[in-house]
């Protein structure tokens, strides 16, 4: 049996909104997914910001509501990536596309939002960045440098460079297996990551999603399914197994 401290590198895990549907959040791309019913341009762009920034407001305004009701917990996929991490630590790292804080809530410590955070905002004028739970409106000054009209989610958005990307690259080229779960694997540079791994190193790669990505054909090996079932099983089997 290889266990992971028999392998050089270590456990990179990318997550998309399918992890988190099961906790009752929406992806974007299925049947009634959020660009079914809200136009991107208008509200995941710097343009649409400038255009209509009470808009964009409204639209982060309701989705950080929705985060903060009491019924949204970490599912069962969040809290076997958490105990993965529990039990193999410093091995796993989780790059997340998802701007919820459901792997955080599950006990996930290493976890990097290449897509910015819900829960947090930032000041375009001082560049500071903070946590932020209340509503946000253009008449909000930011506590730091008190201009108004400044503040914006803490959000990358179309068009805008990822979060992290350095560290995510020193990550990908050194790990031993890289999983994807609950992604449609439409939105560079994450749907990307597959191939950099296949290209660079000789790590396992493997799906678990509901049903195969746009990338499905490049990984290695694929578990189809919801995650609440899929992710515990696969963690279970690392855990016997090894990597
Ligand atoms: N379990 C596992 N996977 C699921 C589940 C589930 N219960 N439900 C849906 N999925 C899968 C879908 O099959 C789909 O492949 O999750 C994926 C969700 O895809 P998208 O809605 O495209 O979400 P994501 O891949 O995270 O989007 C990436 O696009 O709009 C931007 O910034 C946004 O971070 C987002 C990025």
């Amino acid at each position: 049996m290889i266990n992971s401290k028999d392998r050089a590198g270590g456990i990179v895990v990318l997550t998309g909104a399918g992890i988190s549907k099961e906790s009752g959040l929406d992806t974007f791309r299925c049947s009634e997914g959020i660009w079914s019913r809200v136009n991107l341009e208008d509200v995941a762009t710097p343009e649409g910001f400038r255009r209509n920034p009470d808009l964009v407001h409204q639209f982060y305004n309701d989705r950080r509501r929705g985060l903060l009701d009491a019924a949204i917990e970490p599912n069962a996929a969040h809290l076997a990536l958490a105990r993965l991490e529990l039990e193999w630590p410093d091995e796993v790292f989780i790059v997340t596309q998802n701007i919820d804080d459901l792997h955080e809530r599950a006990g996930s410590r290493s976890v990097l939002h290449m897509h910015g955070e819900l829960r947090r905002i930032r000041c375009e004028a001082c560049e500071s960045e903070f946590a932020w739970d209340a509503d946000l409106s253009v008449d909000d000054a930011c506590p730091h440098c008190k201009r108004t009209r400044f503040l914006r989610p803490h959000v990358v958005w179309f068009g805008e460079m990822p979060i992290g990307m350095e560290q995510i690259y020193d990550a990908l080229d050194r790990c031993a297996l890289f999983v994807s779960i609950g992604t449609s694997g439409n939105v560079y540079p994450a749907a990307g990551f597959v191939s950099h791994v296949r290209m660079y190193t000789r790590a396992r790669t493997v799906e678990l999603n509901l049903e195969p990505s746009t990338g499905a054909t490049l990984f290695a090996e694929a578990t189809y399914g919801p995650a609440t079932e899929v992710v515990p099983v696969f963690v279970q089997r690392l855990f016997r197994d090894g990597i």
